[in-house]
């Protein structure tokens, strides 16, 4: 069985999305989701799951052992990020070498790194006048938004649109995109031992 942990920091939506797609799975299981904020919407998404859920500290993650002692007593094969705000730090990027996917909701390597997250990233996409935009799932690495590209998946951008209608329709990318392509990476990709 593989065992993998979710990262988020919001609303959820897409933990909700992998936690659907892996009910009952025979090969993957989401075993516990972590998340940096005192209150998420993500936090009643697991409960609904009933998957563990834990809170992270800034100071222990950026600086510290990274809660590395509670993946690995879980026995977690990889980590997902979901709309997870946070650098991932050396202890973890080094224990999970190419185990660790992240969605972005744009078209890497444009409208990527610091700050680039939630409307920012689409205010950016509109500012610039794209015709198109979509979702990056890549590879996690010490940079924020810069491994390897895994999938892209593309949406046109409208005349009228504002950043919160593309961010629907790209988020409607997501969740279509992100457990499907998680599956295939830990499944066959990574050649895991099943
Ligand atoms: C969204 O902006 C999404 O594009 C990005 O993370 C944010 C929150 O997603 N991946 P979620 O609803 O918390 O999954």
């Amino acid at each position: 069985m593989i065992r993998l942990a979710i990262l988020a920091s919001g609303g959820g939506s897409n933990a909700a999305a992998i936690l659907r797609y892996f009910q009952g799975h025979p090969q993957i299981r989401i075993t516990l989701i972590a998340c940096n904020r005192q209150t998420a919407g993500v936090y009643q998404v697991a409960e609904n799951h009933h998957v563990e859920s834990i809170r992270l500290e800034r100071d222990r993650f950026q600086n510290g052992d990274a809660y590395l002692p509670e993946f690995q007593s879980r026995q977690i094969d990889g980590l997902l990020l979901a709309g997870f705000l946070w650098k991932i730090p050396a202890p973890l990027i080094q224990a999970y070498p190419n185990r660790i996917l992240n969605i972005h909701p744009a078209l890497l390597p444009k409208f990527g790194g610091q700050g680039m997250y939630g409307l920012h990233v689409h205010a950016a996409v509109l500012a610039a006048h794209e015709t198109e935009s979509g979702i990056t799932i890549h590879r996690v690495d010490e940079h924020y938004d810069h491994g390897d590209h895994i999938l892209q998946a593309h949406c046109p951008v409208l005349p009228n649109d504002t950043p919160e209608s593309l961010a629907q329709r790209v988020l409607t990318l997501e969740h279509t995109h992100y457990p499907a392509t998680i599956e295939n990476y830990f499944t066959t990709t990574l050649n895991f031992e099943l």
